[in-house]
């Protein structure tokens, strides 16, 4: 066997674990937990976004000042827990399991549509400083197995910038092909712009 395909699949399995504190759903993974927190975490999560925001800017959507207090990351993790609990979304922080007080990444799985689409889509962004280490694969094969099997979904899009290689070669090593472009398709620093539409599809739901 390949040895990356081996670390690939040993990297995809994950557990559901008792919630981590603050926390009403908690997955381990090899070397991760991914965890969807109550409004209780916006302290840890408005430092992690303030220690990014430089790093982040180029690849996310414009935030003002505001984005970056507790205050308002309390509403974010409100609404989040609110979708959560309506089947509409899954948000995971991820965390190392030996700092469960510092958060160093996110991957959301939002807009999911039930009926004949069973579908979502997915993003993620990581601390600057936990690059290169392969936890975002890692956290993206752990959350797309947990969807598409306490979910089922059948279908779960990226969309990402064309000249976001890392995130592009994450998405690929997880299994997402491409499927084409979408034009003007979000807003990312102030503009509208083009992504790559990245799709991975469940086999075991096709029909
Ligand atoms: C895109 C992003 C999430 C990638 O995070 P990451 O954790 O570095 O991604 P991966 O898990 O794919 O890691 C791959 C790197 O880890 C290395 N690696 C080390 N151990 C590894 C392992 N066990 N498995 C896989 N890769 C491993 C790979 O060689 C690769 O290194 P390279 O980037 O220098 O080539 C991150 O760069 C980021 O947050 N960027 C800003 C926000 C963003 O772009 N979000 C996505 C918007 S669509």
């Amino acid at each position: 066997m390949n040895p990356d395909l081996r670390i690939k699949t040993a990297m995809a399995r994950f557990e559901i674990i008792s919630p981590v504190k603050g926390s009403v759903l908690s997955l381990q993974t090899k070397r991760l937990v991914l965890s969807v927190y109550k409004p209780s975490a916006d302290r840890m999560v408005t430092d992690y976004l303030v220690r990014n925001r430089a790093f982040h800017k180029e690849f996310t959507q414009r935030h003002h000042d505001k984005y970056f207090t507790v205050g308002e990351q309390r509403q974010y993790l409100k609404e989040d827990l609110n979708q959560y609990n309506r089947n509409t979304q899954v948000a995971f922080w991820i965390t190392l399991p030996g700092r469960p007080d510092r958060i160093i990444g996110r991957l959301s799985f939002y807009s999911i549509i039930g009926g004949a689409m069973n579908s979502s889509f997915v993003g993620y962004h990581i601390d600057e400083e936990c690059q290169g280490q392969g936890y975002m694969t890692e956290a993206l094969l752990a959350g797309c197995d947990f969807m598409f099997k306490y979910f089922r979904l059948h279908r779960i899009e990226a969309d990402i910038l064309p000249t976001n290689k890392r995130s592009l070669a994450c998405a690929e090593r997880c299994g997402f092909e491409k499927m084409g472009y979408n034009i003007k398709f979000m807003e990312i620093d102030g503009k509208y712009q083009d992504h790559v539409m990245m799709v991975k599809l469940n086999p075991e739901v096709e029909m």
